[in-house]
């Protein structure tokens, strides 16, 4: 069912219902994050194509719209299925166009049928309503609204790398269940797996012009697409940079920004330290890190900290190192050059300034060895910046007040988690984190994909979740029944 989407090995784009090779021949090779062997070439669409495809997407809305909530997500679930059924072949692209190890890919590509299940659940309970005037001050029960949840548009759903299935889907279902056409530009390194599935979608019986795919590098065509004006909608998940360009670019186009983050792990006085250190390593070192809700800052309290950092460097020793076409490890090489560069900047200006590196600081190309770091002061780059790599600090703080003003004087604010037996004491700490999750005695993390999720300051704008997607990628439209 995937060979229609390329031809020796140049990827094509679907547009409007049929899979087309680059108009220029013009494409850029995607290297393997593991190996630099060619996965494949996807083309660099011009602006020409691009026009093509949003007026395609807004001419194809119009009719997706008028189809009923049922029809959709019975495409939905038949999508869910189909993506369930080929497992393997996402494994293995995402394997070697992103690096991420066997287990970790099947987990999310499963995940994803299930949020595409849900999806076709929640959406049928979000149908319209009626509300009588009669309940407001002065009532008045002649006035009756006909409340229904009309469709944006046009979505323009752009996904980064780290979750090149997951972080696709959960835009791209949510909008069409409602009634929006979607185009998806992937992130380039990920744009194979992006294309793969759609390929799915298609499947699975969604009609021409509803969902179709650009391909090209942000850098030359996101500004132009951004700005489009037959976009009604741009659901953009990456960094933090590139969301605030597209803030300034997209002018009044609606947008939910998902963004990054520098989650803190806060450690009070009384919490089960093997509990916690098992969380806190697992949290920061999965996927290397790379994931926006890893735990990038530990806040301990004094009084624990030395058992504490004892515990960590037990356990990192269980973290698992390599390179996943032979086997499923924990941390894998990151992503590209810069990356890794980034991190190892990081990691040599606190040493610079007076850390003490407990564990790692070793790179071998672009694999990163798991890195502990104690003796973390404000002054160093790492107790600020998001790595998206295998590094974690540990900041010794005096106080509850400490870990919390250091924790909401980060520019970011996705989640926080804090670890204690004393409820209490939790959700008092919670009440005053600046960050739109807080995990009690839990790593940072997404799921369950049905909850609310959402980052406050530079970590984003807008709120995703199954049922809080589809409420952002559509409005209400009353009719006013006056008899
Ligand atoms: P990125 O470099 O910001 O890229 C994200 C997407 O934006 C890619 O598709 C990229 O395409 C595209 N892009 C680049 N320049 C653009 C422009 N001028 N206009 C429009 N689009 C443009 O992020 P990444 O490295 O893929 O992902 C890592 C970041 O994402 C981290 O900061 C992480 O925290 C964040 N993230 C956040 C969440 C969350 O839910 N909050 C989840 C996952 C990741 P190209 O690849 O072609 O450049
Ligand atoms: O960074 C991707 C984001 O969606 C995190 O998901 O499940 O790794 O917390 P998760």
């Amino acid at each position: 069912m995937f060979e229609i989407i390329k031809e020796n090995n140049k990827y094509k784009n679907l547009v409007n219902g049929s899979w087309i090779a680059s108009e220029s021949n013009d494409y850029i090779e995607i290297k393997s994050v593991l190996d630099n062997s060619t996965v494949g070439f996807v083309p660099t669409m011009s602006q020409k194509e691009v026009d093509n495809v949003l007026e395609n997407a807004k001419v194809a809305q119009k009719q997706w719209r008028e189809t009923s909530i049922d029809e959709r997500a019975n495409l939905l679930y038949k999508a869910a299925e189909i993506l369930e059924k080929n497992v393997g072949v996402f494994v293995d692209s995402m394997i070697h166009e992103i690096g991420k190890d066997k287990k970790s890919c099947k987990s999310e590509v499963l995940r994803t049928a299930d949020f595409i299940r849900y999806t076709a659940d929640t959406v049928r309970t979000m149908s319209s309503e009626c509300l009588v005037g009669d309940g407001f001050y002065g009532g008045n029960p002649k006035k009756t609204g006909i409340i229904k949840r009309e469709p944006l548009g046009v979505v323009l759903a752009i996904s980064p790398f780290n979750y090149p299935i997951n972080l696709a889907a959960s835009k791209i279902a949510p909008a069409i269940a409602i009634g929006n056409s979607v185009v998806l530009k992937s992130s380039t390194q990920g744009s194979i797996c992006g294309l793969h599935l759609v390929r799915v979608f298609e499947e699975a019986g969604v009609p021409k012009g509803v969902i179709q795919t650009v391909t090209g590098k942000g850098s030359e065509i996101g500004d132009y697409i951004v700005a489009h004006k037959n976009i009604d909608f741009i659901n953009f998940t990456g960094s933090t940079d590139i969301g605030k360009r597209i803030t300034s670019k997209c002018g009044m186009i609606p947008v939910i920004l998902e963004l990054g983050g520098k989650d803190a792990g806060i450690v009070l006085e009384d919490a089960d330290l093997d509990h916690t250190a098992n969380q806190i390593i697992g949290g920061a070192f999965s996927y290397s890190g790379q994931r926006c809700t890893a735990i990038k800052r530990v806040l301990v309290m004094e009084e624990v900290h030395d058992i504490l950092v004892e515990k960590l460097l037990n356990k990192i020793k269980d973290v698992t190192v390599g390179n996943p076409l032979n086997g499923d490890f924990d941390v894998v090489p990151l992503i590209n050059d810069k990356s890794a560069d980034f991190v190892m900047g990081l990691i040599n200006d606190a040493k610079d300034k007076g850390a003490t590196i407990l564990y790692g600081d070793k790179r071998e190309g672009n694999l990163i060895y798991p890195t502990l770091i104690k003796d973390v002061t404000l002054d160093m780059n790492v107790a600020w910046e998001e790595p998206f790599g295998p590094v974690l600090p540990i900041i010794k703080v005096k106080s509850y007040e400490e870990a919390i003003e250091i924790a909401n004087k980060s520019e970011y604010g996705l989640q926080s988690s804090v670890f204690t037996k004393d409820i209490n004491k939790a959700l008092n700490i919670a009440d005053k984190l600046e960050v739109g999750t807080v995990q009690i005695n839990n790593k940072t993390e997404r799921g369950p994909d049905s909850f609310p999720f959402l980052g406050v300051k530079n970590s984003g704008i807008g709120v995703q979740g199954v049922k809080y997607s589809v409420e952002a990628m559509s409005r209400p439209k009353v009719t006013v029944l006056n008899i």
